[in-house]
C-alpha cells in the first residue's frame, strides 16, 4: 500500500532559487523543488506540522536501526526493507498504524508479568516520534544527521559464525500434503569439546519451515543408533523399531529451537551450551508445503565462547501430551507441572503450541504452608503470552531467576477450538497431541544454567531429601 492521499501542501522550507545562484544551480534547485512537490503530492495531509517535526535521518532512522532492521532488510523475514528514506516513506502510514497499535515490532508477552531482555517494544516516546514524523508528511531532513548505517553479517543475525554446519543433503518437499518430521544426522568432526555462546538456524527455504530443532548427539549415545548419516529420513523410513521410537521422542540435549520470528541464542557471558568432541548434530525439521515443490537445506551457525564458561545452559521442557480439546471449545485449558530437581538459574522461555493456541503461561506454584503463611497454593506468573502461532518467540528474563531444588514450575496453555479462531483448521473435531499443525501441542521449553560440569542426566538426579511430586 502506498501513501495515496493528495495534498496541496507546499514545503515552505523547500529549496528556493536564490538570486546569487548561477544558472545551473537555479535549474538544479528548480528540479529539486519539482521533485519535492511531486513527493509531497503523495504525502498524507499535514496539519500544522510543528517547526521541530522529527525527520527521517535524525529521528526515525535510529529507531529503525535498533528495532526494525533485524527483520526489515534485504533477505530477512519481513516483506519490505526499512533501510533507506525512499523505502520507509512508502510505508509511512502503515508504520504509524502498526507501531501505535503495537503490532510491530512483534512481541506477545503481557506487560502484567516479567521483564525480558529481548523485549523489542518501542517506548511511548519512540512511538510518538514515529507518529509525529508521519503526521508531518514524513520529511527526510538532512542526510548528514543520519547515524552510521548498521552493519549486519550477511545472512546471519549473529556475528560471523566460527563454524557453519549444514545438512549435507537437501530435502525435497512436495507441493502439497503433510510432510513427516524429517531428520538429518550431521557429524561435527569436532576433535575438542566446544562451548557455544551464540547459535542461529538458517533454513534455505524459510517459507517451508514450521519449526526446526537441532539436537546434540554425543559419541556414546544410542539415540537413533541405526539411522543413516548425512541423508534425510523420517520415522517411517526407518526399519529398526527402536530407531522408529527414537524419532518420536528423545531426551537428547537441545542446541537450538527455531520457528519463524524466533531469535538466535545468545547466552550471557560465562554461560554456554556444550557440544562434546565427536558429537553429531541431529536436525529435526518440521516442513510445511506451500503449493510449490521446494527443497531445503538448513544450516546452523555457531559462535564459540572465548573461554570455558562457568555455567552450562540446558534446555528443558514441560510437556502435556494427554489432553483432549473438545470440539467448539473456545477456551480449553491444559496444564503440566514438575519440580525442579536441583538448584539452577532460570534464563528463558519458549512456549510452543499449534494453530488453536491462544494463551500460554509459566508459573511458579508456591505451596500452602510455606513461610508466606498462606492457606492455599499461590501462583506466581513468570510469563503470560498472548499466543500467536505465526510468531513463536523466546522470552529471556532480564534478571535470571534462581530456582531452588524442589520449586514447582507449571506451564498452562489455553486453546481456542471454536470457529471464531481464524486459524482453526476444523472446529468440529476433538483435538489431541500430534506432530502436524492440525493436531495440537503444549510444550513449555525453558532454559536453565547449571554448573558447567553437570549434564542433563545428572541434573535430573534428585537429592534424596527432596520429594518430587
Ligand atoms: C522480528 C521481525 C520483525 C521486526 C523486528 C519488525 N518487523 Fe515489521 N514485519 C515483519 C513481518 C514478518 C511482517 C509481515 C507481516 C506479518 O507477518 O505480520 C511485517 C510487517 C510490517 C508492516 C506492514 C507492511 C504492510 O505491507 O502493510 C509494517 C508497516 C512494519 N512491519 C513495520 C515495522 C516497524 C516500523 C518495525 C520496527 C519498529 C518493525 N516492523 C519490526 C517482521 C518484523
Amino acid at each position: 500500500m502506498f501513501l495515496g492521499r493528495k495534498t496541496s501542501r507546499i514545503d515552505a522550507r523547500g529549496p528556493a532559487p536564490h538570486s546569487l545562484l548561477g544558472a545551473r544551480e537555479v535549474l538544479f534547485a528548480v528540479l529539486l523543488a519539482i521533485a519535492a512537490a511531486l513527493c509531497n503530492a503523495a504525502s498524507p495531509p499535514r496539519q500544522s506540522a510543528p517547526a521541530t517535526a522529527p525527520t527521517f535521518y535524525k529521528n526515525v532512522l535510529p529507531i529503525l536501526q535498533q528495532h526494525c532492521q533485524s527483520c526489515h532488510r534485504a533477505g530477512e523475514i519481513a516483506p519490505m526493507p526499512l533501510v533507506t528514506y525512499a523505502q520507509t516513506r512508502r510505508f509511512a502510514v502503515q508504520i504509524k498504524h502498526n507501531v501505535t497499535e503495537r503490532v510491530m515490532p512483534p512481541w506477545f508477552a503481557d506487560p502484567c508479568c516479567g521483564h525480558f531482555s529481548n523485549d523489542p517494544s518501542l517506548t511511548a516516546q519512540e512511538i510518538s516520534t514515529l507518529a509525529a514524523w508521519v503526521d508531518a508528511g514524513a520529511p527526510a531532513g538532512n542526510p548528514r544527521d543520519a547515524p552510521p548505517p548498521r552493519h549486519w553479517a550477511t545472512g546471519w543475525l549473529i556475528p560471523k559464525p566460527d563454524d557453519i554446519i549444514t545438512m549435507p543433503a537437501p530435502v525435497s518437499l512436495p507441493a502439497t500434503g503433510d510432510v513427516e518430521y524429517t531428520y538429518e544426522i550431521v557429524p561435527t568432526h569436532f576433535t575438542k569439546d566446544k562451548w557455544v555462546q551464540l547459535s542461529e538456524i538458517r533454513p534455505s527455504s524459510r517459507a517451508n519451515v514450521h519449526h526446526a530443532v537441532v539436537y546434540v548427539r554425543p559419541p556414546n549415545s544410542k539415540w537413533l543408533a541405526h539411522a543413516p548419516i548425512g541423508v534425510p529420513f523420517t520415522a517411517s523410513t526407518l526399519t529398526d523399531p527402536q530407531d522408529q521410537r527414537d524419532a518420536k521422542w528423545t531426551d537428547a540435549d537441545i542446541l537450538l529451537v527455531y520457528a519463524p520470528g524466533s531469535s538466535p541464542d545468545n547466552w550471557p557471558a560465562g554461560m554456554a551450551k556444550f557440544i562434546p568432541a565427536g558429537s553429531d548434530l541431529v536436525f529435526q525439521m518440521h516442513y510445511i508445503t506451500k503449493r510449490r515443490a521446494a527443497t531445503d537445506q538448513a544450516s546452523i551457525g555457531l559462535v564459540f565462547a572465548k573461554q570455558p564458561p562457568v555455567q552450562r545452559v540446558l534446555t528443558l521442557q514441560l510437556t502435556n501430551d494427554w489432553f483432549v480439546i473438545p470440539p467448539n471449545d473456545p477456551d480449553y485449558r491444559a496444564e503440566v507441572h514438575g519440580t525442579i530437581p536441583n538448584d539452577c538459574l532460570l534464563l528463558s522461555f519458549f512456549p510452543h503450541m499449534h494453530l488453536r493456541g491462544k494463551q500460554f503461561e509459566y508459573n511458579i506454584i508456591h505451596p500452602s504452608g510455606t513461610p508466606s503463611g498462606t492457606m492455599h497454593d499461590t501462583v506466581e506468573t513468570l510469563l503470560r503470552v498472548h499466543y500467536n502461532f505465526y510468531w513463536q518467540l523466546s522470552y529471556r528474563l532480564a534478571q535470571p531467576l534462581f530456582l531452588k531444588a524442589g520449586t514447582e514450575l507449571q506451564a498452562v496453555g489455553w486453546f481456542d477450538n471454536s470457529k471464531n479462531n481464524p486459524h482453526n483448521p476444523d472446529s468440529t473435531v476433538a483435538v489431541r497431541w500430534g506432530d502436524q499443525t492440525y493436531d495440537e501441542m503444549l510444550v513449555g521449553f525453558f532454559d536453565v544454567a547449571v554448573p558447567a560440569n553437570i549434564d542433563k542426566q545428572h541434573f535430573f538426579i534428585r537429592p534424596s531429601r527432596v520429594h518430587g511430586r
